[in-house]
């Protein structure tokens, strides 16, 4: 079973005045829980391990954005210099999928795939998926069973989080960066609803924000931009 570095239920995590935080983002976080410090050590030792499973043969790391883009990047400068620095090193190439299944901070039932290169490419491939967080489980399955209709040789998952929740499916990833509680959390490239990308720490949000930044489903309104129909989108910035 794969290793991870388990943040406890009752971690208490770490004042916000310590850390430097967007000012915009200021008054919607409860705690820092990861620092990015901690990400990028642990991140370097995934590497490691990735390169020592699955090393000899050239990989195709399947980046599943957007959440995943942060944690996909420095993934990989980690492998490069695992690359650069030894007697063996692996190709890489990389692929992207986008997948959509969060509205507010609730998984929807639906799990849309909605971008990506044409997947039967990955055919006879070794195959890294790279998620930001499973929780339910439900996401990574859906995207495996696809991959599977593409006939890829090999195909692991390595997730930087696993959420400890009773709505999780029983799922595992193959490497796993944290096991953490179960709580929404943000920072990293985890949004929600778009925001708290652009903050380098993993935090949790609080109720506040939950409202502040909600989404609201308007079936007959369109929306402004596109004139697509359902979720209504107003920033709280503007
Ligand atoms: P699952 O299908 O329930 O496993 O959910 C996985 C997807 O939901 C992830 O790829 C994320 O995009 C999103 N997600 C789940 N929990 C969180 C969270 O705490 N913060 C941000 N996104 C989350
Ligand atoms: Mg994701």
């Amino acid at each position: 079973m794969a290793s991870y570095l388990q943040i406890a239920d009752d971690e208490k995590g770490h004042e916000l005045d310590l850390f430097c935080i967007p000012r915009h983002y200021e008054n919607d976080l409860d705690k820092v829980i990861i620092p990015h410090g901690l990400i990028m050590d642990r991140t370097e030792r995934l590497a490691r391990d990735i390169i020592q499973d699955m090393g000899g043969h050239h990989i195709v790391a399947l980046c599943v954005l957007k959440g995943g883009y942060k944690f996909f990047a420095d993934l990989l400068d980690y492998i490069k210099a695992l690359n650069q620095n030894s007697d063996k090193s692996v190709p890489l190439t990389v692929d992207f999928i986008r997948v959509k299944s969060y509205c507010n901070d609730k998984s929807t039932n639906s799990v849309k795939v909605i971008g990506g290169d044409e997947l039967s490419n990955l055919r006879g491939k070794n195959v890294l998926i790279v998620e930001d967080i499973v929780e339910t489980g439900r996401t990574m399955q859906t995207l495996l069973s696809l991959l599977g209709e593409c006939h890829p040789k090999m195909v692991k998952v390595v997730s930087l989080l696993v959420k400890r929740t009773p709505r999780s499916s029983g799922y595992r990833p193959d490497y796993i960066g944290f096991e953490v509680p179960d709580a929404f959390l943000v920072g990293y490239a985890l949004d929600y609803n778009e925001y708290f990308r652009d903050l380098s720490h993993i935090c949790i949000l609080n109720d506040g924000a939950k409202e502040k930044y909600k989404v609201i489903n308007h079936k007959e309104r369109p929306l402004r931009c596109n004139g697509v129909q359902g979720e209504s989108f107003v920033s709280p910035f503007d």
